[in-house]
C-alpha cells in the first residue's frame, strides 16, 4: 500500500521548531543524529503519518545548504510503497532522475531513494518501503 510516511521540514533549532507540536499536544520522539546525512531529527506522529523535523550538524549537509537557500520550510515529502527495488527499476527505465543511483540504508536499516525535484513537480521525494 502507498502512504505517506512522512514530510521533513528543514530547521534551524530543533529545540526551537519542537515547541509548537509539543504545544498542542503532540508527542515528539528523542532526538537521533543520522551521521551519513550530517542532521539531528526528531519525529512527530500524526495520525498515519509523521513530521520529521531536520536540523543540519554541519555547514555543508544538504540541510545546511537547503536552509542558506530557501531558509526554513518543508524539504521533503516521503511516501511508503510496497516494493522499492521494483519501483526504482521502473523509475529508472522510465528515465526519472534520481537524486542517488543506489538504495541507501538509513540509520535503523530502512532503505530509502530519493526522487530529483526536476522529476516530481519542484517536490523532492523521498521513497521508502
Ligand atoms: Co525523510
Amino acid at each position: 500500500m502507498f502512504t505517506i510516511d512522512h514530510l521533513g521540514i528543514a530547521v534551524k533549532s530543533l529545540a526551537a521548531a519542537k515547541g509548537i507540536y509539543e504545544k498542542l499536544g503532540l508527542s515528539v520522539s528523542p532526538e537521533e543524529t543520522v551521521e551519513q546525512e550530517k542532521v539531528r531529527l526528531v519525529m512527530v506522529p500524526v495520525g498515519e503519518s509523521r513530521l520529521e523535523l531536520l536540523e543540519p550538524t554541519s555547514d555543508d549537509s544538504t540541510i545546511a545548504k537547503f536552509i542558506a537557500k530557501h531558509g526554513e520550510g518543508l524539504h521533503h515529502v516521503c511516501m511508503r510503497v510496497p516494493d522499492l527495488a521494483a519501483a526504482v527499476a521502473r523509475l529508472k527505465r522510465d528515465g526519472v532522475r534520481l537524486v542517488s543511483e543506489e538504495i541507501k540504508v538509513g540509520a535503523g536499516g530502512h532503505r530509502y531513494v530519493f526522487v530529483h525535484p526536476a522529476s516530481a513537480g519542484g517536490v523532492l521525494l523521498e521513497l521508502v518501503e
